[in-house]
């Protein structure tokens, strides 16, 4: 079980490789590699059932769930929070709330101690949860790029996509633009025998990769790093042209990236202490509002 909580941060080690050793030999995991050492860890540990997810219905649930890491304080305590399908659900909280943890149950990544995740009423673990991933489209919070072109990094996610999917997903990502004004295009190398991308670049092309899959659910939960503001406006714009498209659940440390969500929840302590819509968290005059007055946006 050790493994399953340790795959949060190995993945990105794959990435951390990848960048280090390839200036010294040939050692290149290409992402079918990637892939494979993903799924083996999935399948050694992976908890699973036989129901193949085609398409969500009506919503996801997560119902009194807790949960801890092993020999740690509980991180989630009692946590009730529905995701609506075509809607955008937000989570925002404190640095160490228990968001990303969140993500990781409703993904399958960890099973709650108590409680239990849902899809259209059937408990997550019912379903194949490897159809349930492959309709997800997954932002990290420190999404790696591979130090190969950024059309395979878009490939990625979708090994198969046409040049014009990978266009319509950049575009939708806002990320087409500053990609075809690279000497390279979609050719260009990033990383460190390339350009190295901003971050707010970074973020755009990680978001392209995860619209690529024309997902069931988009999850993305949003670097700590702080972006220029340009960089800012055109995610949040491309997050809002993607909201029409699909369910989102986003994790927000900036609150203007949320501001449009249809339905937030506040995370403190472990358990769900405001929920509602921007205006009526700010209207509530708790610790949302607080949140928001010390970035500046309510006065
Ligand atoms: N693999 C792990 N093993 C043990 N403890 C962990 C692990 N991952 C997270 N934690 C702890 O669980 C708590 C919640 O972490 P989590 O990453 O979910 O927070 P977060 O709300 O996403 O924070 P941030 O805004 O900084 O990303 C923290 O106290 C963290 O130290
Ligand atoms: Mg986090």
């Amino acid at each position: 079980v050790i493994i399953l909580y340790a795959l949060r941060t190995i993945i990105p080690m794959i990435g951390q490789v990848v960048t280090q050793k390839n200036t010294l030999s040939n050692f290149f995991p290409s992402y079918e590699q990637v892939n494979r050492i993903k799924d083996s860890a999935v399948e050694q540990i992976q908890k699973t059932g036989e129901l193949a997810f085609k398409s969500l219905g009506d919503s996801i649930e997560l119902k009194g769930v807790c949960f801890s890491y092993p020999n740690k304080e509980p991180v989630l305590k009692n946590i009730d929070a529905t995701i609506k399908k075509g809607k955008m659900t937000a989570f925002v909280g404190e640095s160490g709330a228990g968001k990303s943890t969140i993500v990781d149950l409703l993904i399958g990544f960890n099973e709650p101690d108590n409680g239990i995740v849902t899809m259209d009423g059937i408990p997550l673990f019912d379903y194949d949860i490897n159809s349930f991933r492959q309709r997800i489209g997954y932002v990290p919070q420190d999404c790696i790029l591979f130090n190969t072109t950024i059309r395979d990094n878009l490939l990625w996610s979708k090994d198969d996509a046409s040049e014009s999917d990978i266009v319509e997903a950049c575009k939708l990502a806002n990320a087409h633009d500053f990609i075809k004004a690279m000497p390279e295009g979609y050719n260009t190398i990033v990383g460190d025998r390339g350009v190295q991308l901003s971050g707010g670049q970074r973020q755009r092309v990680a978001l392209s990769r995860a619209i690529l899959r024309k997902p069931e659910l988009l999850i993305l939960d949003e670097a700590t790093s702080s972006l220029d503001s340009q960089s800012e406006i055109l995610i949040q714009e491309a997050i809002e042209r993607i909201a029409h498209q699909t369910t989102i659940v986003a994790i927000a440390h900036r609150l203007s990236t949320i501001a449009r969500a249809d339905w937030i929840y506040v995370i403190a302590g472990g358990e769900v202490v405001e929920q509602g819509t921007y205006r009526d968290l700010i209207n509530l005059n708790g610790s949302f509002k607080n949140m928001a007055g010390s970035q500046g946006l309510v006065h």
